[in-house]
């Protein structure tokens, strides 16, 4: 299977990348590791495969006077012009190991345009393909922060069409851990500080928010992870597999 590490810029996607592969392998399981971010610069595991062998985004920015902005849709472009080829990489193989793929930075400019639908596409069609949208544990101070990152993850799962697995990364770093429990247990119970924090129709847009995070949870179950500490790991495994065994006949 294909799992996808997507998130915000920042929100951990390389690190767990990394310590969830290690954590994989010493529990017995075959895992490959892909580095599709063609800005990293460094990395704290050793890739498969790594796109930076096909194109960077320093290089484009030398060669084409870009911003790093304008270099990351370049090199999106590029990845996806590629893709088959870069597919039949040996570290693409789906059928004996889970493949991990840490993916751009920035979120907006690769998974939510059309070239990581596209790329997304591809890797459906070949194996089961799951993701994993990481939420900053440490950047969420209030209830607004937590609705509205949590509903990105349901965005990106409508535009890929994948199950996308929400995750709360940083669990180590969380400093309102009762609120992010609240959500990640019953979404439901949030009403009442969504209505004493926000006013009119935004507390009535939250407050319909959390009812549909609320019913989609049923489904995919959030997750608290640390990629320090390694909480959550387990439980990231599990849901992971069941998200797998959901969309198992895909393959
Ligand atoms: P971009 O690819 O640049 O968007 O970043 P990213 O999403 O891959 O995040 P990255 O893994 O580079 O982590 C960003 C920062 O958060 C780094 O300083 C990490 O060391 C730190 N970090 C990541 N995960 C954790 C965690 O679970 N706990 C703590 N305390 N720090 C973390």
């Amino acid at each position: 299977m294909y799992l996808l590490v997507m998130g915000l810029a920042g929100s951990g996607k390389t690190t767990l990348t990394g310590a969830f592969a290690k954590w994989m392998r010493e529990n017995g399981h075959k895992v490959r590791v892909v580095n599709l971010d063609p800005g990293a610069e460094h990395l704290p595991y050793n890739p498969d495969f790594d796109i930076r062998s096909i194109v960077t985004v320093e290089k484009l920015m030398k060669e084409h006077g870009l911003g790093p902005n304008g270099a990351m849709l370049k090199a999106s472009e590029v990845i996806v012009e590629n893709a088959k080829e870069i597919l039949k990489h040996e570290a693409f193989k789906p059928f004996d190991a889970t493949v991990i793929i840490d993916t751009p930075g920035q979120l907006e400019i690769f998974m939510l345009r059309h070239e990581g639908y596209k790329f997304t596409s591809l890797l459906k069609r070949r194996a089961p393909t799951v993701g994993v949208f990481l939420v900053d544990g440490s950047m969420v101070y209030n209830i607004a922060d937590l609705v509205t990152s949590w509903m990105l993850g349901l965005l990106v799962q409508v535009k890929l069409d994948i199950p996308t697995i929400p995750v709360f990364s940083k669990s180590d770093l969380i400093k309102d851990r009762s609120l992010v429990e609240k959500v990640v247990e019953d979404p439901l119970s949030l009403t009442e500080d969504i209505e004493k924090s926000l006013s009119g129709v935004t507390a009535e847009l939250a407050i319909e928010m959390a009812r549909l995070l609320a019913e989609y949870r049923q489904s995919l179950r959030p997750v608290l992870v640390s990629a320090i500490t390694g909480e959550g790991f387990e439980e990231l495994f599990s849901v992971v597999h069941e998200a797998f065994c959901s969309c198992g006949d895909l393959s």
